[in-house]
């Protein structure tokens, strides 16, 4: 039995099948390399001394979705496939609701022929859209997502409880995960967008080694212990073993529809970020405050009781861990 990965070249897909490859499963990768990079596989290799079995598939191509589970015996899908970027996805809707959307329901399709019942979504806590109250439970309001990056993580939401009210076998676990940051300990995987990046650990790590000039930190004037935005930051190795305990409960329960985040339960503002990036790794983050980004919230943290009482699962890295492993991978990465 295998576990198939799609997106399992990218940030968050590979740290997790590294997990899943040290935990001793097989592991079968599909990505379309479109944001990612084929020489992943060799990082993963060298840190596991195990290959995934990969596959170069757009989870849109059905047919060759089809083959891959006609070669193998496929007991859990883990959808990790899709495009992430905020602002793009304003500019291309109908790109980021076709991709996301129909990639996922393709999947399903498939695995419902094939009688594939068990899938673990990822999903994101922007699908709680300006948060009514912090820390967030699974319980709060969801909806009111501000870009279609978010509403096609809820559409999808969605479609997983419609699928799951038409027909009790599923056993579907949705992760929602606030900010990951950080790398693999070994530097040999993370995240290196191409670009100008959107997100603040990688802005910070490409002012810290001078290819961009400065941080414009997006506004001051929040309601917040400094003023700027507040995030529960996780690191992404925090956050591949808690699919592997996602994994673990799909395999007890048989059959259900459970919904975790998975976040730290400690929120950080972009100050304290800057400051605990330039003492642990003793670099120099120049920044200035510009106004506030559009669609941006105040504050986002979980409260991360219920992944800890029903999958055992906590973040056991802290901030120093995730400023020192992304400073790691980059410089180890130039
Ligand atoms: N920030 C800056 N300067 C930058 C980039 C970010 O000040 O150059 C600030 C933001 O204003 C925010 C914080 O840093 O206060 C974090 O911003 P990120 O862009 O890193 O992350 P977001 O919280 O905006 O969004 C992230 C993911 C989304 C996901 C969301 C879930 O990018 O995909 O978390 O809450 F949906």
């Amino acid at each position: 039995m295998s576990i198939l990965v799609t997106g399992g070249t990218g940030y968050i897909g590979s740290h997790t099948v590294v997990e899943l490859l040290e935990y001793g499963k097989d592991v079968i990768i599909i990505d379309d390399l479109s944001n990612s990079k084929i020489e992943v596989l060799d990082s993963i290799k060298e840190i596991t001394n195990k290959t995934p079995k990969f596959y170069q598939i757009n989870y849109l191509d059905k047919e060759k979705i089809r083959k891959v589970f006609k070669e193998h015996d496929i007991e859990t899908v883990i959808n990790f496939a899709g495009f992430k970027a905020v602002g793009e996805s304003v500019a291309k809707p109908l790109m980021y609701y076709h991709n996301n959307i129909g990639g996922a329901i393709n999947l399903l399709e498939v695995m419902q022929e094939f009688g594939v019942k068990n899938f673990i979504f990822s999903s994101s806590a922007t699908v709680y859209g300006d948060p009514k109250v912090t820390p967030i439970t699974e319980e709060c309001e969801v909806g009111g997502t501000t870009n279609p990056y978010g509403t096609s993580k809820f559409m999808i939401e969605k479609i997983l409880k419609d699928l799951y009210n038409s027909d009790n076998s599923w056993n579907i676990c949705i992760l929602r995960y606030f900010n990951p940051v950080g790398a693999h300990q070994s530097g040999l995987i993370g995240e290196n967008p191409n670009g100008i990046p959107n997100n603040l650990m990688p802005y910070i790590t490409k002012v810290a080694n001078g290819e961009l000039e400065i941080l414009s930190v997006y506004g001051n004037d929040y309601s917040t212990k400094d003023g700027t935005g507040v995030r529960d930051y996780i690191h992404v190795v925090d956050l591949a073993k808690g699919h592997i305990k996602a994994m673990e409960k799909l395999e007890k329960e048989k059959s259900g529809l459970y919904i975790y985040n998975l976040g730290t339960g400690t929120g950080y503002s972009v100050l304290e970020i800057i400051e605990n990036f330039q003492k642990v790794n003793n670099v120099k983050v120049n920044y200035k405050i510009v106004e506030r980004r559009p669609g941006d919230i105040a504050i986002c943290y979980t409260n991360p009781d219920k992944a800890l009482n029903e999958l055992e699962w906590k973040a056991e890295k802290g901030i120093e861990d995730m400023c020192r492993d992304s400073w790691n991978y980059i410089n180890n990465n130039k």
